[in-house]
């Protein structure tokens, strides 16, 4: 009750907010696509000072980068309880934090300390969790929807150089990426490729598919281009769900999609709702 009044309020924001921030129709918008998301994004991209600082702008901030000190701790307490990515790992992922001057709190695990950003902290959770679900030394493509600044993208190529990674997202998401990742290219060893789902061909093929709040909040008849255009044709994939699920895809289309597929608990939970998708699995 509580999720469809939030998905109806968001939607009313997304209404009143000026249609020449929007990159797409109507019908096809994302609930992150509310305007003023892109509106600060075109910002960060054309404005070198609003770039600088683009990770504490409260536009920004409403859809991504908002993790906290509590919810970081949880993510630090999560990698190190997997143990495949070494102290030295975490530490060398702070290099995230040199750009766009995010909010930086200090984590402390037993004898382990941090200074870095909660989001950072998410992002190495999340390659933790690519590592114990699946052998990345078989994979060569991976494609991600939804990259926000390229932050995942940034720490997944940084451990695993020998990739090709197709970022997805809004043109303006992805000018923003391109310009992140650009500031980090002296230490991207991988091969980057930049592209909205619009210029998907037929089932493209990929070994590891990635969205992380990204998928679950696309429209219905964006999710289905999604499934016929990528997600099919990906050997595996890991989808960090919301619980965005009015009119849009669910559990059981996705195993109905991929009967492989396994659902998985969200570690650390960040919503009630919220599972992970994933298949191909070691
Ligand atoms: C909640 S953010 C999650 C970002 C990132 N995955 C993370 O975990 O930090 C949702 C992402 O979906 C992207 N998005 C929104 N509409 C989209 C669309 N039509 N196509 C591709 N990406 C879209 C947004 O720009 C944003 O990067």
């Amino acid at each position: 009750m509580l999720e469809s009044l939030q998905y109806r309020w968001q939607r009313v924001l997304n209404l009143l907010t000026l249609k020449r921030f929007h990159s797409i129709p109507f019908d096809l918008r994302s609930d992150s696509d509310n305007g003023r998301y892109v509106a600060t994004v075109r910002r960060a991209v054309s404005k070198d000072t609003a770039f600088k600082k683009f990770k504490r702008d409260p536009a920004y901030t409403e859809i991504l980068e908002h993790v906290g000190k509590d919810l970081g701790l949880e993510y630090l307490a999560h990698i190190i309880e997997r143990d495949n990515l070494t102290c030295s790992d975490i530490q060398s992922f702070r290099v995230n934090d040199l750009i766009g001057a995010p909010f930086i709190h200090q984590f402390t695990h037993g004898a382990f300390r941090v200074d870095c950003s909660g989001t950072t902290l998410r992002y190495c959770s999340v390659l933790s969790d690519l590592l114990h679900f699946f052998d990345l030394r078989d994979v060569r493509h991976v494609i991600e929807l939804g990259v926000g600044y390229g932050g995942q993208a940034f720490l997944y190529t940084l451990h695993n150089p020998s990739v090709s990674y197709t970022l997805v997202d809004l043109p303006e998401v992805l000018e923003l990426s391109r310009k992140y990742l650009n500031c980090h290219s002296h230490l991207i060893r991988a091969k980057v490729e930049f592209k909205s789902i619009l210029e998907f061909g037929p089932e493209t093929e990929s070994d590891l598919f990635i969205s992380n709040y990204a998928f679950c909040e696309l429209p219905r008849p964006l999710q289905d281009r999604v499934i016929e255009k990528v997600m099919k044709g990906s050997k595996r994939g890991y989808l960090i769900m919301g619980g965005h699920s009015v009119g849009r895809v669910t559990k059981a289309d996705l195993l109905e999609i991929n009967p492989t597929a396994v659902i998985l608990p969200e570690v650390p939970s960040t919503g009630r709702a919220n599972y992970i998708v994933a298949w191909g699995c070691k």
